[in-house]
């Protein structure tokens, strides 16, 4: 370890010129004191400038930069948690170099000029200023340079397009309206400073706090190194290490907050189009989807319902009583979201329009005359959502909404978006009374509108759980909101393109992602809707929506053959409902994404990081999803990691490491259940909280020697959660020699789901077993059609075996004798 560590450092003395001006920049100096905080060190260097790092976990460590004369007010709205335990840290001084020691990192200081690297417990570097470059400013722009490895990936960055790998380009964050992006648009709706990085197989992650405009140089046009640099405000970023990948997410979205427990029915199936245009297409359209049996559990009011783009209001004629629609729509199943955009229509007759202006809620320009910019309504004002009076005004105006029936809130434009042009800059929002102007406050608006819609849902309906979609957000948002990619294309190349952007966004602590299902603007061809339809499935978010002037998109829009595969494929993801809820439990525990690209599980496997494959995703951990994203794609290539899995549908069985060539079918996608599996599955419902009897199943791939999984379950909707009302199921195998023994215990048993039993089904079963064994029983063959009872059943043809047992915990397990 010391050996590395002295290498290390002689690399960094070699680049210990003296500091000088080049160009515009000035790069930090030498070290010339320091002082010992609580959680740290405070370094002093040359100028006066000063580098203050704090500890906030042994994993994870903040670094700022004051600078003489220069703000030091540091960003506080990304960050929920600020009472951080203190960390035991061992310090010495060297000649040449200070040495920080966590349990988990060494921070090395060098002195001459101040550099900062950071090594494993093993002594590898994982990451080290750039030698000469290091950290820098010119004038209000703050960079931070670091060594690029030539091995070095870069994942996350939030919304972004191209390769899943961020390497080797720059990208923006500026949030920013971009209808019919292309795989080069940069940047995007969503600014998330944060990236993950691995250097030898390790994880780490940074996340810059800062909401100016800024961006992330990740090796494009040098080799030398990768940097990251904001216009303005703070340098202030967080280095978390891993080295797991799950590890850097977890202490990320423990710094800027989980993701809370969604409501169920925002799981499900979601219907958009801009526009359903009046209130009886609205009830056709939930009509025909319980006629039609095609589970569904939320409609999307776009802009039409309002008059004239009013927000708030209703156009009478064609939305004439808002709420019976809504009560309507509810007594079949359906949740509505109405969209909710920010500009307010600049009309003197207009109330919404007049309250604000009386109360000083919209933003202003610096002289303080209220800013117009032109939306849908026309010219119109911007609530200033970072001010108290008008935050509350807002929360009124949207509660008023939840009287009428809402059940959620999708806000759009809220980058702010004046027509995709550029909102000015100068103009001011309260900021907590700092009167800070948009340079600091744009890459906020949309989280601040998220915010408030969030804490009136919890004010106002205190027994529900909130739900809102954003388009627009920053660091944090997961807190508030779900998100999808924006007005994308209906094109096999967005297909693609959102599957990566889904991903980056799940690695950037955002796990409620989805695209716009079928594509926004332009017509998909049958063969792209289903495809889109399959990926959406298992995408966290599922909505499929459409712009206006495009072909009607819904499942039966193409046809008799694509409204059959639709509704499979929509059936699947209710069955799968158990499994996908826990998974948002556990988002909302530790911020794992819902989906997961391959070097999540196999982070030292090179294939999985290998472009051919970025699209491939596991849904959860036990399923390996390989969409088909080209048209006419009848052998689709693909990769599976080691290990053994079972190809749903097909029952066939394959083993990892290996790249194959698959057969597709157009009624479904490559799906494989992961050898160890236990995935749990419920009866199909017609939308998430219909009430259902049936068996629990487990469908198990019991080619392990062990398998776990942890099933949570309660109400779905209040916060009875938060009072302990769940249950936790723990379900195990065990394969010996010749026989295989399953058990439930629960952890946590707090929340009394249905009467059920639990249905298990083993594949790969090679025969029927001699025995089956629950404690001393022994079950008997179950006749065919026999509901309700235990025993079991083999089908030597699917080799799968069949075992249905009451779904009790009573400490008896049941053993499966083969011999
Ligand atoms: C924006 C949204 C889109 C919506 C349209 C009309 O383009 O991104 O989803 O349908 O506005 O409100």
């Amino acid at each position: 370890m010391f050996k590395a560590r002295r290498l290390i450092i002689a690399h960094l003395l070699l680049f210990a010129a003296p500091v000088q001006i080049m160009a515009n920049y000035t790069f930090l100096g030498q070290l010339n004191s320091y002082q010992r905080t609580e959680s740290g060190l405070l370094l002093t260097c040359e100028d006066d400038v000063q580098l203050r790092i704090e500890f906030l976990t042994p994993e994870m460590f903040r670094v700022i930069l004051e600078r003489p004369g220069y703000p030091n007010d540091l960003l506080e709205a990304p960050l929920v948690k600020t009472d951080w335990e203190a960390v035991r840290l061992e310090f010495g001084e060297h000649d040449t170099h200070l040495i920080l020691s966590s349990a988990k990192v060494d921070l090395v200081i060098q002195k001459m000029p101040c550099r900062l690297a950071v090594l494993d417990k093993q002594g590898r570097v994982i990451s080290s200023d750039d030698p000469g470059l290091g950290i820098g400013w010119d004038g209000n722009e703050v960079r931070c340079w670091k060594s690029l490895a030539e091995d070095q990936h870069f994942f996350g960055l939030g919304e972004k397009t191209g390769d899943l790998d961020k390497r080797g380009r720059e990208w923006v964050m500026w949030n920013s309206d971009t209808p019919d992006y292309d795989n080069q648009t940069d940047p995007l709706y969503q600014s998330v400073p944060f990236f993950i990085t691995f250097r030898h197989n390790e994880a780490h992650g940074i996340y810059l706090n800062n909401s100016y405009r800024s961006v992330f140089n990740m090796g494009a046009g040098n080799r030398r190194y990768y940097s990251f640099a904001a216009d303005g405000g703070v340098l202030d970023y967080f280095f978390i290490y891993g080295p797991a990948i799950s590890q850097v997410i977890s202490c990320f979205t423990e710094l800027t907050g989980h993701p809370p427990l969604p409501p169920r029915w925002a799981l499900g199936y979601q219907q958009s189009r801009w526009s359903y245009a009046s209130a009886s297409d609205v009830r056709l359209l939930a009509r025909s989807f319980r006629e039609k049996q095609i589970p569904a559990d939320v409609i999307y009011l776009d802009i039409d319902y309002m008059d004239q783009f009013k927000v708030f209001t209703w156009n009478s004629k064609t939305f004439p009583r808002p709420a019976k629609l809504m009560e309507e729509l509810r007594q079949m199943g359906f949740r509505v979201v109405p969209i909710i955009d920010p500009g307010v229509k600049a009309d003197s007759q207009y109330s919404v329009a007049r309250e604000g202006v009386e109360g000083g809620y919209f933003l202003r320009y610096p002289d303080g005359e209220l800013y117009t910019g032109e939306v849908w309504a026309g010219p119109s004002f911007f609530p200033d959502f970072s001010q108290k009076d008008a935050r509350n005004w807002w929360g009124a105006r949207l509660a008023g909404m939840l009287d009428l029936g809402a059940d959620g809130f999708w806000n759009d434009m809220n980058e702010p978006s004046v027509w995709g042009k550029a909102f000015p800059l100068e103009v001011l929002m309260d900021d907590r009374g700092r009167q800070s102007s948009l340079k600091k406050m744009h890459n906020l608006y949309g989280f601040l509108m998220a915010q408030v819609g969030y804490e009136t849902q919890r004010r106002h309906q205190p027994g529900r759980r909130p739900f809102q979609l954003n388009r627009a957000g920053f660091a944090g948002l997961q807190r508030y909101a779900a998100v999808w990619t924006g007005d994308n294309h209906a094109s096999w190349e967005h297909l693609e393109l959102g599957i990566r952007m889904m991903l980056g966004l799940s690695l950037s602590g955002m796990p409620f992602v989805g695209t716009d299902v079928g594509g926004f603007i332009g017509d998909p061809s049958p063969e792209l809707f289903v495809r889109w339809m399959q990926v959406g499935a298992f995408s966290p978010f599922f909505r499929n929506h459409s712009a206006k002037n495009t072909r009607q998109q819904e499942p039966w829009s193409f046809g008799k053959e694509v409204e059959q595969i639709c509704r499979q494929t929509i059936e699947q993801r209710y069955r799968l409902m158990p499994y996908l809820y826990t998974l948002f439990w556990e988002a909302s525990e530790s911020g794992a994404p819902i989906i997961r690209p391959l070097f999540w599980f196999f982070p030292e496997d090179t294939l999985a990081y290998d472009r051919r494959f970025q699209h491939q995703f596991f849904f959860g951990e036990n399923l390996l999803v390989c969409p088909v994203t080209r048209p006419g794609q009848r052998i689709l290539p693909v990769y599976l990691p080691a290990g053994q899995w079972l190809e749903m549908g097909s029952g066939r069985l394959f083993e990892g490491p290996s790249e194959y060539l698959i057969e597709t079918r157009p009624d479904r996608l490559p799906v494989f259940l992961r050898g160890g599996a236990i995935l749990p599955t419920q009866p199909l419902r017609q939308f998430t909280d219909e009430p259902v009897s049936g068996d629990l199943t487990l469908e198990i791939l019991p080619t392990t020697a062990y398998g776990n999984f942890m099933l949570y379950e309660d109400d779905g909707q209040s916060f009875g959660y938060e009072q302990g009302r769940y249950r936790l199921s723990q379900f195990e195998f065990v394969t010996q020699r010749d026989n295989l023994v399953f058990t439930q215990n629960r952890p946590h048993d707090q929340f009394l789901p249905p009467e059920r039993m639990l249905q298990i089904r083993f594949h790969r079963i090679a025969a029927s077993p001699r025995r089956v064994l629950l404690g001393k029983e022994a079950l008997s063959p179950l006749p065919e059609g026999a509901e309700n009872v235990a025993g079991f059943r083999y089908d030597p043809d699917s080799e799968i075996l069949e075992v249905r047992i009451p779904d009790a915990a009573d400490g008896r397990s049941l053993k499966i004798i083969s011999k």
